[in-house]
Formats: structure tokens, C-alpha cells, sequence
């Protein structure tokens, strides 16, 4: 079937609930058995097959979990508590003290500083490389390097990573490959289809899309998910709570219906922000400078998301100037919902000035996250604040 009619309904068993058209939010820590030998069952197997306690199985989450699976087209998902909470899982669970990862220059900024603060107090070391190149990814493997970790496309520099050639060199080089896929989403990118073993989100963003809630998920085969579920996500215990997974299951019913207006109008807001005169550049997937990059994007995507950078001709204050005089665009962080955001990128990144700039973070960079208004308005929009800039 198609995946907006997985997104409505696939995954989801009504009989389990008295046909209750939506699963109802099961907000109970555990799960009791009317006899010893049928609870008993449960110890028989990691992670046990049956209801027992909500840090390990919940049925509303494993509902969530279920139509995840499905849409990336994997066997397999566990969510956690925050994206954060999935990709620090991920990382823990393939690299050990004395061993080594391989990373994208231009990442999210918690990831840079969970790879730069906190993993090389636990001995992990991190080789950052320019991922468009997968020339540097193969160089900078170690003997010790047990993970290639790609964030494609990354935020914010929307830079995308050849994810069949980062396959070859993983298994080639056995070494386990994963994928923030938060900016694609399954519906414009299945990094599993191309072997890539773990597939990581935010969902607080696209996949609920309402910005009302925090989660996190990782999705792969059975092999690899399961050896996750028993370690990291019951044992560091950043687990998802029922409401939360309610909501995004809830907000996962419209996933392909928003994907598609979020691609859309994000392509005419680049177009409409690569003709103007004060716009110096614009990153987006779908205008992607190199031509390789161009190729790429339409051999590994069906489309580029809601999420677009832009540097303007002038200086940080410029930025600030012009989302301060957008008014259907708000100033926040984060991205993925219904709402439309600017934000001027300069101050916000943890990363040394040096490195901001190579991966093209300058003072007059802006990411907007296109939300669903009306495409229309918000380039009027954007045409008035650019307007106003001296
Ligand atoms: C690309 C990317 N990955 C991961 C995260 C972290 O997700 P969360 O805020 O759900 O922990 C973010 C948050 O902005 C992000 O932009």
C-alpha cells in the first residue's frame, strides 16, 4: 500500500482495543498476569515477549513502534525519550572505551557535543570528515572504528551523504553504519533499503509534527534493534511514556500528507529566495551547489522537507533585522511542525568559529523550518522583511 495509507492505519490492531478507532493511552508502569506460569513466561526471554513493565514494553509505544518499522521498512523499532536519548543509544551501544566513530563536519549541534564533550571522557574518540567526500570517510577509518555515523541531509548546512557508498565502505570495512533521518523522513528517504543498519530520528519533529512533545526512535533489523532494546534503552532507561507516544503516533497519521505540502512549499520558497537580490546563497537539498550533490538527491530522495538555510548579503545583525521583522515566521529552535521559523544560526552553534565557518555557518546565516500556512503568504512575508533591510 501506499505510505500515506500506512501512516492511517498499519500497525494498528482496533481489536485489541473494542475497535476503538484510535488505541487508547495504556498510562500504567506494569502489567499484572492472573497466574504465576503465564507471568513466568515473560522471563523466558530479553526483552520478554509479553507486557510486564513500561520501561520495557508499553502497548501504546509498541503501537508507535510498529507503523515506524513499517514506514522505513524495517523489522524492527524501539523509541526512546528524545532524539538525543536515540542517537546517544545508538552511539553507546556500537562504540566502546579505546574504540572510535566517523562523523559528518556539519551535524546537529547536541550530537557534535555529545561526540566532542561527553564520549571522550568514556574514551571514544571521533574523527570529523567532510561526508560529501567519501574518499575522507574511508581514510579515516581506524582499526578501532566501529561506527560510520551520517546525518543526511544535515542541519543546517542540508549537506547530503552518498548512504549506498557509506553501505559499501561499512560492510566492506566492517563497520556498523547509522542515520540521523530526521530532516527526510521515511517519506523522502529509506536509508534501510540501502543497508544502512541503524536508522535514527527526532521525532519530535517531522514525524509528530505538532510540536507538543519530545521523542526519539531507532529503527533496523531484528539483529540489530533487539541487542539495543535489551542494553541501552532498558538499562540507561530513556524510555518514551505512553502520552507522549500517543501523541506521536497521533501526529504520524498525517505523516505523508504533511511531507508532501512541506517539499513543496520549501521548493517555491527557494526559488522565490534564490532570485532575490539580498540572498547570497541558499542550502537546501533540492539546490544543492555541487552538481555530484544534485545527482545524488534525486538517485536517494523523493524530496528535500521543510527545512531550508539562506545567507543573506550583510552581517549577523542583518539576520536578526529580518527575522525580527517576520510575522508569520516565530523565532524559535527546532523545526518539523505545522508552524513556520526563522531562526539567524551564528550564535547558536556550540561549534568553534573556525569550523561554523568551513562547513558555511557565517554571520548572515538563517534557517527558516516551512510550516504549513498558505506558501503564498510566506513569501509575502519573507518578501517584506527582506524589503526592510537597509
Ligand atoms: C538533526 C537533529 N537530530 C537530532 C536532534 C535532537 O532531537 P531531540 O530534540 O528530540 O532530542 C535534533 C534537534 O533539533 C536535530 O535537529
Amino acid at each position: 500500500v501506499g505510505f500515506q495509507t500506512d501512516c492511517t492505519t498499519t500497525g494498528e490492531d482496533r481489536r485489541l482495543y473494542h475497535g476503538s478507532v484510535a488505541p487508547p493511552i495504556f498510562a500504567a508502569s506494569l502489567f499484572t498476569a492472573p497466574t504465576w506460569s503465564e507471568f513466568e513466561d515473560a522471563f523466558a526471554s530479553d526483552p520478554p515477549q509479553r507486557f510486564v513493565y513500561t520501561r520495557g514494553l508499553n502497548p501504546t509505544c509498541r503501537a508507535l513502534e510498529a507503523k515506524l518499522a513499517i514506514l522505513e521498512r524495517t523489522e524492527e523499532c524501539k523509541f526512546f525519550g528524545s532524539g538525543m536519548a536515540a542517537i546517544s543509544a545508538v552511539m553507546l551501544h556500537c562504540v566502546r572505551a579505546g574504540q572510535h566513530l566517523v562523523a559528518p563536519k556539519g551535524i546537529y549541534n547536541h550530537t557534535y557535543k555529545l561526540l566532542t564533550n561527553y564520549l571522550p571522557d568514556l574514551g571514544i574518540e571521533t574523527t570529523f570528515v567532510d561526508m560529501t567526500n567519501v574518499g575522507e570517510v574511508e581514510a579515516a577509518i581506524r582499526p578501532t572504528t566501529r561506527l560510520l555515523y551520517v546525518e543526511s541531509p544535515a542541519n543546517p548546512t542540508m549537506q547530503i551523504t552518498d548512504l549506498a557508498a557509506i553501505v559499501e565502505i561499512g560492510r566492506r570495512r566492517g563497520v556498523c553504519t547509522a542515520i540521523d533521518n530526521s530532516l527526510a523522513t521515511p517519506f523522502n528517504q529509506r536509508p534501510a533499503e540501502l543497508g544502512i543498519d541503524f536508522v535514527i530520528h527526532t521525532a519530535t519533529k517531522y514525524l509528530a509534527g505538532h510540536s507538543d512533545v519530545v521523542a526519539g526512535a531507532v529503527a533496523g533489523s531484528r539483529d540489530r534493534i533487539v541487542p539495543l532494546i535489551t542494553r541501552e534503552h532498558a538499562d540507561l532507561g530513556g524510555i518514551l511514556g505512553p502520552f507522549e507516544a500517543w501523541l506521536v503516533l497521533r501526529g504520524m497519521r498525517t505523516l505523508g500528507l504533511r511531507m508532501e505540502r512541506h517539499n513543496q512549499s520549501a521548493l517555491e520558497i527557494c526559488e522565490f529566495l534564490r532570485n532575490h537580490q539580498r540572498v547570497e546563497q541558499v542550502f537546501h537539498p533540492s539546490c544543492l551547489a555541487m552538481d555530484e550533490q544534485q545527482a545524488l538527491y534525486h538517485r536517494q530522495m523523493t524530496g528535500g522537507s521543510g527545512l531550508i538555510g539562506f545567507k543573506i548579503r550583510g552581517g549577523a545583525s542583518d539576520a536578526e533585522r529580518l527575522v525580527d521583522g517576520l510575522s508569520l515566521f516565530s523565532i524559535a529552535v527546532s523545526w518539523g511542525g505545522f508552524e513556520s521559523l526563522a531562526l539567524p544560526m551564528w550564535e547558536t552553534s556550540p561549534m568553534p568559529e573556525e569550523r561554523r565557518r568551513a562547513i558555511g555557518l557565517t554571520e548572515g546565516f538563517v534557517r527558516l523550518s516551512i510550516g504549513l500556512e498558505d506558501v503564498d503568504d510566506l513569501i509575502a512575508d519573507l518578501d517584506q522583511a527582506l524589503a526592510r533591510l537597509p
